[in-house]
């Protein structure tokens, strides 16, 4: 007799070994590779990212449907300024056109969408497709999905130290949970799991405060050609870990 069909990305997960109960509940991920994937077929890097769009909206849906509760994804690093500027151009056309033509697929699938990263310095018109995206998404209460755009993790931290300095609060009370309550979205938890595809092995001022814990997964699989099977396979291998936060198993 034929095995069943699995239909659900659940049952899948499910068939794969994955325990439902221990998902991470928040994933971020570092979307690489996409010029290399554009660069092996002879194409432009910008088709390359256009494909990476497309991954990234599957990558959404099956993070939301799986019952992952925070997706968060680098889409322009505050160092990606350096790039050619048709490059930087053609990205944050890229991103102010996803901002505008998905709102309705966020909200028809309860995801609420946000932004993290220094907003103010970015073009106008992206801006503003990035905050009507936020505010229109606002209520859902789906999965909390986060685009870092123009984002630096040390940038987060000379911001959040601004911020305490600019309070007046005095040296000696300052902690750790006061960094973290400055970061620029400080109800985002800790990721559990960060997926870096196109095989480096670094962290690139990604996160960098909250991932000192975070387990990590790299793929040599480029950005575009990543889909719900490595999502799955990282979060097979997160199941694997032990994490100790610096303590006893
Ligand atoms: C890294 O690949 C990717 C980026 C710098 C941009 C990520 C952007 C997208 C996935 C486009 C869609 C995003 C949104 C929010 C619509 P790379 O250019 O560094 O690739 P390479 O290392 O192969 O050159």
């Amino acid at each position: 007799m034929a095995a069943p069909a699995q239909n659900t990305i659940r049952e899948r997960a499910l068939a794969r070994g994955i325990d439902l109960d221990r998902l991470p509940k928040h994933v971020a991920i570092i979307m690489d590779g996409n010029g290399r994937f554009a660069q092996k077929q002879g194409l432009m890097r910008l088709w390359g990212h256009r494909q990476g769009y497309r991954t990234l909206k599957d990558v959404l849906l099956s993070a939301a449907n799986l019952g992952v509760e925070f997706l968060t994804v680098y889409a322009f690093s505050a160092e990606n300024w350096r790039r050619p500027e048709e490059e930087v151009g053609g990205l944050m056309t890229l991103i102010e056109e996803a901002a505008r033509h998905e709102l309705r697929g966020l909200t028809e699938n309860n995801v609420r969408a946000q932004v993290i990263g220094r907003i103010h310095e970015v073009p106008s018109t992206l801006r503003n497709a990035l905050e009507e995206m936020t505010s229109s998404t606002s209520h859902n209460t789906g999965i909390t999905f986060t685009l870092a755009i123009n984002y630096g993790g040390r940038a987060e931290i000379v911001d959040a130290v601004r911020s305490l300095i600019e309070e007046g609060v005095s040296a000696e009370s300052i902690n750790e949970e006061m960094i973290s309550e400055r970061m620029y979205a400080p109800s985002l938890p800790d990721p559990d799991l960060m997926i870096r595809t196109a095989g480096e092995l670094r962290w690139s001022n990604y996160l960098i405060w909250q991932s000192a814990y975070t387990e990590l997964f790299v793929t040599d699989t480029t950005w575009p050609e990543f889909g719900e099977e490595e999502l799955l396979a990282g979060i097979a291998q997160y199941q694997k870990r032990t994490r100790k936060f610096g303590g006893l198993a």
